[in-house]
């Protein structure tokens, strides 16, 4: 069955979405080895290997508990950290959906992903890039004030996704990129708290709800400062939903010789 992510479209929700565009801006190749960095569940991973079924995959990720939801004795999963990731041999293809901006130091972290493909390899990534928006910036200024402790005032990840001439120039070595943003405007249903601060307590929000897990006054005046400023910053439709715009960066590039 030819590979056709349109199909897979129809299905697809949020998350999955950048993840199968991202796919089809693969070129034709004939990948043997492929990695899917921050493999997540491993839905990705399959459709991976489903294209490229003469490859050898592997899935890593550093949470055994999203391994723990992986199926499929085809591919090999490993529970390790991206950061300290030197693959044994050079890879055909390295992939990695919305999982490579919790890594710092990207100026070291592409040209490193770079020299690890082999020579007609592809690196193809796909980034949340929302760092400059009110669903970051709100929560960061909230905690910026001099009322929190020194622990709770950093412990929001900092800007770590640049711009997109930054990659292009990471990724000089590589003898063709391409590069793209996409904005989504995602439709979040009505709930009983701002629907964008329920979209972040799943993500972004997650270090400052387990830091002040122990502190519900904290935590409710955190929560509460943040809704009143989202609020203004993404008013509600009459439905009580809200359209969010959610900006994604996608790279790929291909490198010819060794
Ligand atoms: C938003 S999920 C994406 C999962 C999958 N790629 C997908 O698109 O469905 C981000 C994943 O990156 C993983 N992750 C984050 N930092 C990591 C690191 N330093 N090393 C390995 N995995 C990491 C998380 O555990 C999580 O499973």
């Amino acid at each position: 069955m030819p590979w056709d992510p349109h199909q897979y479209l129809r299905f697809a929700d949020h998350r999955l979405r950048p993840g199968l565009e991202l796919m089809a801006r693969i070129p034709e190749i004939s990948p043997r080895s492929i990695v899917d960095l921050g493999c997540g569940t491993g839905s990705l991973t399959h459709l991976l290997a489903h294209r490229f079924p003469d490859a050898n995959v592997v899935g890593l990720d550093n949470s055994q508990d999203m391994l723990d939801q992986t199926e499929s004795d085809s591919i090999e999963w490993r529970c390790e950290n991206i950061g300290a990731w030197h693959p044994e041999s050079q890879m055909d293809l390295i992939y990695s959906n919305a999982a490579l901006h919790w890594l710092v130091d990207h100026d070291q972290l592409f040209p490193r992903l770079l020299e690890s493909l082999s020579p007609g390899g592809v690196l193809a990534v796909q980034m949340p890039n929302n760092w400059r928006e009110p669903t970051h910036t709100i929560p960061a200024a909230i905690l910026a004030q001099p009322d929190w402790t020194d622990e709770v005032r950093h412990i929001l990840p900092r800007d770590r996704v640049q711009s997109p001439v930054h990659y292009q120039r990471w990724l000089a070595a590589a003898d063709a990129t391409d590069l793209w943003e996409t904005t989504y405007y995602q439709l979040l249903p009505s709930a009983d708290r701002h629907p964008v601060l329920e979209w972040v307590k799943g993500s972004l929000l997650r270090p400052v709800l387990a830091l002040l897990d122990e502190d519900p006054q904290a935590l409710d005046r955190f929560l509460r400062a943040c809704e009143h400023e989202y609020e203004r910053a993404y008013p509600r439709e009459s439905d009580g939903s809200v359209v969010l715009p959610f900006r994604r960066l996608f790279i790929v590039a291909m490198k010819l010789n060794g």
